[in-house]
Formats: C-alpha cells, sequence, structure tokens
C-alpha cells in the first residue's frame, strides 16, 4: 500500500525527508544483526506521575542504551487513582536487554506477556558463591516465578541473592547473603520471572517535601517540632499496639546530653532493640561511672583534669566484671542507656569497628556474627529510628525491608540524605542536633501522656 505525505509544511518548519527503498523482492534472510534486537513490553502500575517513577522509568530504558514506545497510558481520573502503562522496551542484544530489565524490575515494572515465564535458576556449585549473573535483591517485596506459580521471597533485604531450593510441598525462595549460599541450592538469574511491588502512595511526596526542606538546612525550629510531633505520634501508637521499634545510636547522643531522654524512652516501653557501636556504651558508661563524656564534665561543659583516661578506666571496670549485664548485677553500674536496657530487657547489639578502645566484654568484633545479630534484632520491626551514627543506620538501612519506617536524625544533610533516600518512601530525615531532637521528642510524649493517660 502506498501512502503518501504532503512533505512541504514539515520542510518548511526546519524538516527533512530522506528516501529509503526496500526491494520486496529479495528472499528474506534474518540478518544476524537483527535476530540480536530484543523486544519486551513491561506494564507499570500506581501513581506514576506524582511519584516520578514514569520518568525513572523511561531514563533507565535510555541510559541503559535501549529505547522505549509507550504503547498504552492511562492516567488516573481523580488525585487518589492509580495510572498504568505499558512501554514496549527494545535493546540491541540480550545482554543488554537483561541490564535494562533488571533495573526495570526493581522500579515495580513487571512484564506485561500473557504467560508467565519462570525464573532462571543457577545452582550453586561453590558454596558462598553465586553465578556469575546473580540477580541483586532490593529492599521491596519479591516474587519469582517457579512452574508457572508466583512465590514470595522471604526475608526481603537489599544487596542478597535469590536463593531457592525444592522441598516436598514445592520450592521455596529466600534472600540470602551470598556468603551463606549453600551448594545444593540454586540462586535466580538474569530478569525474567522476577517481580517487585513498589507502593508508591502520595507518603512519598509528603515525606520528600519535608525531607527536602530539612535537606535545603532552612528547616525552622517550628517545622523540626512539626516532625517530632509526628514522630512522638507514630511511637505511642506503636507502643500501644505492642508494635516493635529499633534504635540505631551513636556515641554523639551521650556527648550532646541525650542520654536522660533516651532512657526515659527505654523506661517507659518505646524502645524494644538498641543497636550500636562499642563507643555508645563506652561513652554513656563513662558518663554514669565518672560524669563525663570523653572527658568532658557533662553538668559544666568542660574537660576535666586527667578526663582522658576516663573512658579507658569505664571500659576497664566492664571488662572486670565480665559483661555490662553484670556489672548492672554487681550494683556496680547504676543508670544510663546501657543500664536502663538491662534493667528493662532491651535486647542491645554493638558491633565493633577499627575504632574502637577496649573493646568492651559485649561488643562483637566478628562481623559476620554482628551483622547476624542486628538483622535478628531489628526483625518485625515497625520503625527504626536512627540517632547520628552513620555507620551503624548505613548498616541497619542496607537490611531493613521496605515497610518499616526509617527516622534518620542528623546534623550532617548529606548523611541524611543518604538515609533517607533509598527509595523507600517510609524514610523520614531530620536534620538537626540529636539532643535537641530527643529533648523535643521526650517532651511531646510527654505532652502525649498529658492527654491520653501513660
Ligand atoms: N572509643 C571508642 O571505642 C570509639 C570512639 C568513637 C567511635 N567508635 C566507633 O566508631 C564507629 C563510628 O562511630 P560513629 O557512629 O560515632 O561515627 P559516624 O561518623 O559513623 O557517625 C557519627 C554521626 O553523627 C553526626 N553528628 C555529629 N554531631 C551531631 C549532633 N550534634 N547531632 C546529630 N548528629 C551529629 C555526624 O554527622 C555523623 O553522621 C562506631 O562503631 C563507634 O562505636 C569507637
Amino acid at each position: 500500500t502506498v501512502v503518501e505525505t504532503p512533505l512541504t509544511e514539515f520542510l518548511k518548519a526546519g524538516g527533512a525527508a530522506k528516501c529509503l527503498t526496500l526491494r520486496v523482492t529479495e528472499t528474506h534472510h534474518e540478518s544476524p544483526q537483527a535476530s540480536k534486537i530484543q523486544s519486551r513490553t513491561i506494564h507499570l502500575e500506581g501513581h506514576l506521575l506524582d511519584s516520578g517513577l514514569v520518568n525513572r522509568v523511561l531514563d533507565t530504558i535510555v541510559a541503559g542504551g535501549g529505547s522505549f514506545q509507550v504503547v498504552n497510558f492511562s492516567l488516573g481520573a481523580q488525585r487518589l487513582d492509580t495510572s498504568a502503562a505499558e512501554v514496549k522496551v527494545s535493546a540491541p542484544d540480550l545482554v543488554v536487554m537483561a541490564d535494562i530489565m533488571g533495573q526495570l524490575i526493581d522500579l515495580g515494572a513487571v512484564s506485561a506477556s500473557e504467560q508467565t515465564i519462570d525464573a532462571t535458576l543457577a545452582p550453586v556449585t561453590q558454596a558462598g558463591v553465586a553465578a556469575d549473573d546473580f540477580y541483586a535483591t532490593t529492599i521491596y517485596p519479591t516474587e519469582i516465578a517457579v512452574a508457572g506459580e508466583w512465590i514470595k521471597v522471604q526475608g526481603q533485604r537489599m544487596d542478597g541473592a535469590i536463593a531457592v531450593t525444592q522441598t516436598d510441598t514445592g520450592a521455596i525462595a529466600k534472600c540470602k547473603l551470598l556468603r551463606d549460599l549453600q551448594v545444593g541450592e540454586s540462586v535466580v538469574v538474569g530478569s525474567e520471572g522476577i517481580r517487585t511491588k513498589r507502593n508508591t502512595t502520595t507518603i512519598k511526596k509528603v515525606a520528600t517535601e519535608e525531607f527536602s526542606f530539612m535537606g535545603a538546612g532552612v528547616s525552622s525550629e517550628r517545622r523540626v517540632e512539626l516532625v517530632v510531633e509526628q514522630i512522638a505520634w507514630d511511637l505511642r501508637q506503636i507502643r500501644d499496639r505492642g508494635g516493635k521499634v529499633a534504635v540505631v545510636a551513636g556515641p554523639v547522643v551521650i556527648h550532646t546530653g541525650g542520654s536522660k531522654h533516651l532512657n526515659q524512652l527505654i523506661r517507659e516501653g518505646y524502645v524494644h532493640a538498641l543497636l550500636g557501636g562499642n563507643a555508645i556504651a563506652v561513652h554513656d558508661i563513662e558518663q554514669s561511672l565518672m560524669g563525663t563524656s570523653l572527658g568532658v564534665d557533662m553538668q559544666r561543659g568542660i574537660s576535666v583534669h586527667g578526663g582522658h583516661r576516663h573512658h579507658l578506666k569505664a571500659i576497664n571496670t566492664i571488662r572486670r566484671c565480665g559483661s555490662i549485664a553484670n556489672a548492672v548485677e554487681q550494683g556496680v553500674l547504676q543508670s544510663g542507656v546501657m543500664y536502663e536496657c538491662v534493667k528493662h530487657n532491651v535486647p542491645f547489639s554493638l558491633a565493633g569497628s577499627i575504632r574502637d578502645d577496649g573493646p568492651l566484654p559485649d561488643t562483637q568484633m566478628d562481623l559476620v556474627a554482628a551483622q547476624a545479630d542486628y538483622a535478628r534484632l531489628i526483625e518485625g520491626s515497625d520503625l527504626i529510628l536512627m540517632l547520628s551514627s552513620m555507620l551503624h543506620s548505613i548498616g541497619v538501612g542496607n537490611m531493613t525491608p521496605a515497610g518499616v519506617k526509617m527516622v534518620c536524625i542528623d546534623i550532617n544533610p548529606a548523611v541524611v540524605t543518604k538515609l533517607s533516600d533509598r527509595g523507600s518512601i517510609e524514610s523520614i530525615g531530620v536534620v538537626t542536633d540529636v539532643g535537641l531532637f530527643l529533648s523535643l521528642l521526650v517532651q511531646q510524649l510527654n505532652k502525649l501522656t498529658g492527654q491520653y493517660g501513660g
């Protein structure tokens, strides 16, 4: 069929035309180049425009070396309605396609093909090592297709592989760290038969606005107070319904005078696990035993004579007792964050680092064991409060699945950005002094207690 197209207007507007001919009588040979071109159609659903998801998807395709055609886009009619889109993705070869598809899956895209394509599995042949093109997991709930059925991946976390084992009742898929892979399991490779679920609600918008305001370094005191009010409300609700809050804390909490507030949170049942390093415990114990934090008198704010030895004396005392719990039991340690944890049965984990003095007998210097301990303690958390420890907060962030609300407090906007901007809608960042934050938080909680009882 010959289709005629008038070009005059087009040329006037600066366009150009080129004539290409195709001999239709030629016998058709599949050229090796043409056969390499790959295309897939993906389906997207959610608040595609206001969450910016559709832009990110299209940018990902182009940046990855592919091209796209939006086949279908149905825009939600009302503000809260979701939109849906079908996008045809093309890539010059299978490798580029697999790379693009892997990234699109992480953004929540699913294959639009009618029939379910099973995930590709490769056996683990060496313990602790996966096949080269293993799928790296994200924080988002993930499902894989095995024998035509979608199964949920258990133990969701980022930076793992999906290990699949066959049992009498069917296949089981689990997120596993590479080091935990066993011979006899298989891992998911490539990008077929994998889908992730994203909850692109408008909360993202609220959190982002809140956060960018803070991140811009122009957060008024009133603005911080508003965020604190919301966090206090969340803590109160979680406690009242028997939920779980984990706190990650660095030594700055002690230096800034925040420990009395953290003590109150522990005493009043708002904290259900405490994670940190050697330093938070050392400085907390130093403050309890000698009234100083790194040799600085906490009442007068000045260095005391011989104070530089205080943190070592604190470590020495606990080493003599054998553990922090023993020191509490023996009446040696009578106040502070670690004391309150022991007294109120709040489990804690202290993970070691190269900077540590001592360390305290409770500090776990085997980092693989410390990571496992952290993962165990944050399991089932509704909210994680990250108080001024970049190292430990990032460690915890990496092992936390989507759906857990994370509240990051740090004085450095860059740290808050790093912690909050993990694509999860549930993160809130507050750029402020941690001592001030804790004091405001406790004030708000006291207010709620005044209104609703203890
Ligand atoms: N004596 C010791 O054994 C000792 C001493 C220090 C640190 N350490 C260890 O080193 C590791 C890293 O320590 P870290 O977690 O303290 O360091 P980090 O650098 O990872 O985090 C400290 C964070 O606190 C923030 N900060 C500083 N002042 C603040 C304030 N007033 N309000 C809010 N945020 C503030 C910083 O911006 C930074 O992000 C830990 O494992 C720790 O236990 C050990």
